[in-house]
C-alpha cells in the first residue's frame, strides 16, 4: 500500500502562533507543514515570506512544503531552499520557463514542484513531468482557505497519475483546497499521495485521529 502524506496548511493556523501550529502538526503525526506564500499579485491575498520558514526551522525538523502563489517565484527560492528538508512548488501560470526553474530548485537541494489552478489543463504540465518531484493540483482557486472543493479537478489527478504510471515517473501528486475526510478518498483513489488540509486540520478536535484516518485510505469515510 502506498504512503499517504498529510500536509496541514498554516494558512488556517493562528497567524500569531505559527510555532505552536507546527508543534500541533508534529503532535498529530502529520508528515509535512504546508506553507502558502502569497504575494497579493498572483493572488489577491498576502500571507508571509521565506523568513517564516527560516525561523520555523529553528523550532522544527519537519519537511516544509512551500507553495508559492506569487508572480516571481524565482526571487524566493534561494532563501527557502536554505532551510533544508523542503519542497518548493510554484505555479505554471506564473512562469515562462518552468523546466529551468524546476532544475534550479533541484540544484539548490530542495524538492521541485509545480502547481496548476483549477482553470489550467493538466496538459500544460505534461512536458515537465520528468523533472518534477511534486505536482500539486489545486482543487480550489488559490488565495483563500475554507473554500469548497471543485470535484472536476480530480480528473487532472487521474491524467497526471496515468502519465506517471505509463512512463514510470516518480513524483508525488498533491491535492490542495477544500480537502476533508469526505473527499480525500476520491483524491487518493485518483492517484494523489499528498493531502493538503487547512481548515479540516486546524478545526479538527482530534487532529491525531483525523491524520490516522486520512493516512489509511480504506478507513476514510466515503
Ligand atoms: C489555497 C491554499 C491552500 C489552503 C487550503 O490557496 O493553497 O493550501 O490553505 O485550505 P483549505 O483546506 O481550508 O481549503
Ligand atoms: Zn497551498
Amino acid at each position: 500500500m502506498r504512503k499517504i502524506f498529510i500536509a496541514p496548511s498554516l494558512l488556517a493556523a493562528d497567524f500569531a502562533d505559527f510555532a505552536g501550529s507546527v508543534a500541533a502538526i508534529e503532535a498529530a503525526n502529520a508528515d509535512w507543514a504546508h506553507l502558502d506564500i502569497m504575494d497579493g499579485n498572483f493572488v489577491p491575498n498576502v500571507t508571509f515570506g521565506p523568513q517564516l520558514a527560516v525561523d520555523l526551522r529553528k523550532r522544527s525538523p519537519l519537511f516544509f512544503d512551500a507553495h508559492l502563489m506569487v508572480k516571481k517565484p524565482a526571487l524566493l527560492i534561494h532563501e527557502l531552499a536554505s532551510v533544508g528538508n523542503c519542497g518548493i512548488t510554484f505555479h505554471a501560470e506564473a512562469v515562462e520557463n518552468p523546466r529551468e526553474l524546476l532544475e534550479t530548485i533541484k540544484s539548490l537541494g530542495a524538492r521541485a514542484g509545480i502547481s496548476i489552478n483549477p482553470g489550467t489543463p493538466s496538459s500544460q504540465l505534461h512536458g515537465v513531468l520528468p523533472v518534477c518531484d511534486l505536482v500539486l493540483i489545486m482543487t480550489v482557486n488559490p488565495g483563500y482557505g475554507g473554500q469548497a472543493f471543485i470535484p472536476q479537478c480530480i480528473d487532472k489527478v487521474r491524467d497526471i497519475a496515468a502519465i506517471r504510471e505509463k512512463f514510470s515517473l516518480n513524483f508525488l501528486i498533491s491535492v490542495d483546497g477544500g480537502i476533508h475526510g469526505d473527499n480525500a478518498r476520491i483524491a487518493v483513489d485518483a492517484g494523489a499521495d499528498v493531502l493538503v488540509l487547512g481548515t479540516a486540520f486546524f478545526k479538527a478536535k482530534d487532529k491525531t485521529a483525523l491524520v490516522r484516518e486520512l493516512k489509511t485510505p480504506g478507513a476514510i469515510t466515503p
